[in-house]
């Protein structure tokens, strides 16, 4: 199985990201998560990526496609992957192709997640985030048991610095711009595959999860 999770910031890539990857056996690849580690350990990397990230802006092409290269050749994509928030530009579409194709392989699907702008923005500013163990909640969707702290650690949660209401709207202009071309990209290569995705994470999920079972690994 090697599918693509695309659309708008918010519409739950990640939340399924995480399910499919374990009920499917296959590795999950999400560039944010990949960022937001290289932000907290301060590597070079993650200095550079920061302020993109803090205001909503995208990471440079050549540094995601550098990260995701060096995943895909990782052992544990053998079985499959699921690419969450990656490729996000035309560039970072080619240049996965060709990763792909110099390695004798090629996507399967490209699910093409859509929510309501309104329920986007909903779900963004009600996020909350473990800074220690990076569990999300969402403040209704997905409550901790007691408010504010982390049910798996009990670290005190906190907010994204790109799910500020300045930052959200910023994702969203990105989107628009640098991303929704892809969404022609893969419908022209017919790979793409429309995605209600404003129901509960459980029906999404559920949904989901029929239409990839097809792609599942023998
Ligand atoms: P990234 O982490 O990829 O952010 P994003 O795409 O904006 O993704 P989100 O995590 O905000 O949304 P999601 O669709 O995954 O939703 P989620 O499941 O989390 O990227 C962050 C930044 O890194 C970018 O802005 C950029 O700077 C940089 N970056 C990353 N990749 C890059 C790339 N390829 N190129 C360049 N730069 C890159 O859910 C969101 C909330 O909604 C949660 O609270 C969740 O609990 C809730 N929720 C989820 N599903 C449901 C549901 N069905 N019903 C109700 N609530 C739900």
């Amino acid at each position: 199985m090697r599918v693509v999770f695309l659309g708008a910031p918010g519409v739950g890539k990640g939340t399924q990201a995480d399910r499919i990857a374990a009920q499917f056996q296959v590795a999950k690849i999400s560039t944010g998560d990949l960022l937001r580690e290289a932000v907290r350990n301060r590597t070079v990397l993650g200095l550079e990526a920061k302020n993109c990230m803090d205001q909503g802006n995208l990471v440079p092409d050549d540094v995601v496609v550098r990260l995701v290269r060096e995943k895909l050749a990782d052992a544990n994509c053998a079985n499959g992957f699921v690419l969450d928030g990656f490729p996000r530009t035309v560039p970072q579409a080619e240049a996965l192709g060709r990763v792909l194709s110099a390695n004798g392989m090629a996507l399967d699907l490209v699910v093409n997640f859509q929510v309501p702008r309104e329920d986007i923005v909903r779900r963004l500013s009600g996020r909350r985030s473990c800074p220690k163990c990076q569990a999300t909640f969402h403040v209704d969707f997905a409550p901790p048991k007691v408010d504010g702290i982390c049910d798996r650690c009990g670290e005190l949660l906190g907010q994204r610095s790109d799910d500020r209401r300045d930052a959200i709207e910023m994702r969203l202009k990105i989107y628009n711009e640098q991303t929704a071309p892809l969404v022609r990209y893969y419908d022209e290569r017919q790979l793409l595959h429309p995605m209600d995705a404003s129901g509960a994470v459980d029906v999404v999920f559920q949904h989901l999860s029929q239409e990839l079972a097809p792609y599942r690994a023998t």
